[in-house]
């Protein structure tokens, strides 16, 4: 419709153009009464040649309109195509924004890399003048070193940031490990005389959760307590706490006086550390210890870790900042198990505390707490990724984790001892089980024995020295 309406009034611009010609001037001869002219025709003729020429002109032009209106079109539906091709590249270089900014992000990390040498300079030193050892005496040549690469840091620009953070990682471990554990622990005699377990036996009790099978997260074991010299096992009770509310929650830990009855499921005992399970002093996940005369566990949808004490029932909680909270770093296998971001274990040493923060990269972080006190002592930091590890737990303060091999096995694969600050992940110790999911698994100094809560059954092991 277009092309022709174009076609037609071209047509009429051509025609009135025609007319407004010039006047042509016919040469003519009187013959006979009559005139004849010459005609001469061509002049008469319509322009048939140059309208042809005009119409092919219009057609092409049509034609090349259709195309050109073709090309729009397909523009336009390729438009949406192209926009996403650019918004995925732009997406996808998004992660590498980062480099652009660089300059601002190593200033900045430098600033807190010199504040955390500044603070680590100071603890060296007022341990070195307390208890001056050999230990110390390394532990401040070392940071010297240290110092003099940072200062050479502010002078150049490219630096390798992660060599040093790691350096002042393990720096800070030594550190932790100079100001107790050695005095306390390495020169004891007895106990943890020999430190490092060599072999885990298999399951010596094998039972499914009083409960039933349906609760498949929770938490188990045998009241723990420091450990003296020839300690017994008596008095100490078994306890269970499984996890109500999507395997989530809970407020109730049932305990058994004896051997005995809890192998029944008899005689048992409920102690409520909160009214109701979504109670804000209630349990959230299967971290949960009892250590001494209290139950220490993660309140509910806090990052706050909780101590009911059992004799006073009074709860108290404590606040370790940045720690990982609300499935942020649970323990993982090929999938994760929710609500383990925040463990606690028992060893001969004390009360400890396994976790995750963004600062250490989500990698395990290990506190040792005074269990009376419910406070912080000392904190180590690893380079073992919390989520790629199944579970942890402590023997004669040193953690050890797990990975998943099968339903039926674990294996402990990685060792770090607080004595040392070193790890070890050559370690191949199998620990076979019944299912796959593994809430919790804490180790018992008393009859050193390891408590696994595995998918509602309750399997224990004997550490092998
Ligand atoms: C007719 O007119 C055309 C152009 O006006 C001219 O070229 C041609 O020679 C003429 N023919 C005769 C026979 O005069
Ligand atoms: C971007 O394109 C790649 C390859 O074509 C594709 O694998 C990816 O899923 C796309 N990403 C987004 C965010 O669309
Ligand atoms: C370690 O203990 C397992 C039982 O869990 C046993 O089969 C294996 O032989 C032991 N390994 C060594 C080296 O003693
Ligand atoms: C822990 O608490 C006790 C008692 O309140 C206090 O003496 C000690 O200094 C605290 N330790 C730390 C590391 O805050």
């Amino acid at each position: 419709m277009g092309t022709l309406t174009l076609t037609m009034l071209l047509l009429l611009l051509l025609l009135t153009s025609t007319s407004n010609g010039d006047a042509q001037r016919i040469p003519g001869l009187k013959k006979d009464d009559s005139c004849s002219c010459q005609v001469n025709s061509s002049v008469w003729v319509f322009p048939a040649m140059k309208f042809e020429g005009v119409l092919q002109l219009v057609q092409d032009c049509g034609d090349s309109l259709q195309n050109l209106q073709a090309q729009v079109k397909l523009s336009n539906e390729r438009l949406p195509e192209i926009q996403a091709t650019i918004e995925n590249v732009t997406a996808r270089l998004e992660p590498y924004q980062y480099l652009n900014d660089q300059g601002l992000y190593t200033a900045l990390h430098l600033r807190q890399l010199v504040k955390g040498l500044r603070e680590l300079e100071e603890d060296i030193s007022s341990i070195h003048q307390d208890k001056p050892s050999d230990q110390t005496q390394k532990l401040t040549q070392e940071i010297g070193k240290v110092r003099k690469e940072v200062d050479k840091m502010h002078l150049s620009n490219t630096f390798n940031m992660k060599t040093v953070k790691e350096k002042l990682r393990s720096l800070k471990n030594g550190v932790e490990s100079c100001r107790t554990i050695p005095e306390e622990f390495i020169s004891k005699q007895g106990v943890c005389s020999q430190r490092i377990m060599s072999n885990i036996s298999t399951p010596v009790i094998t039972k499914i959760s009083p409960y039933g099978k349906s609760y498949t997260s929770g938490s188990w074991g045998r009241q723990a307590k420091q450990v003296m010299e020839d300690q017994e096992g008596s008095g100490v009770f078994y306890w269970v706490q499984p996890l109500v509310s999507s395997h989530r929650l809970g407020n109730i830990v049932r305990r058994y006086r004896s051997y005995d009855d809890f192998m029944a499921s008899k005689n048992h005992e409920d102690v409520s550390v909160a009214p109701s399970y979504s109670h804000a002093n209630a349990i959230q996940g299967s971290g949960t210890v009892v250590y001494g005369e209290a139950v220490f566990y993660n309140c509910y949808f806090s990052p706050e870790l909780c101590r009911y004490d059992l004799q006073t029932k009074v709860t108290t909680r404590l606040n370790i900042p940045d720690i990982g909270t609300n499935n942020k770093f649970p323990y993982c296998y090929y999938n994760c198990k929710d609500w383990t971001d925040t463990d606690f274990a028992a060893d001969e040493t004390g009360l400890w505390v396994i976790y995750s923060t963004l600062g250490n990269h989500g990698n395990l972080v290990l506190s040792r707490l005074d269990s009376e006190a419910f406070n912080v002592t000392h904190t180590w930091t690893t380079r073992l990724f919390k989520k790629s590890v199944t579970n942890a737990f402590m023997v004669c303060g040193i953690l050890y984790a797990t990975r998943y091999i099968d339903q039926f096995h674990e294996e402990v694969f990685y060792a770090f001892d607080t004595a040392t600050g070193k790890d070890d992940n050559t370690l191949a110790l199998p620990l076979e089980k019944i299912e796959n999911g593994v809430a919790s698994l804490s180790y018992n100094p008393i009859d050193r024995q390891l408590y696994m809560y595995n998918d509602g059954y309750l399997l224990s092991y004997q550490a092998i020295f």
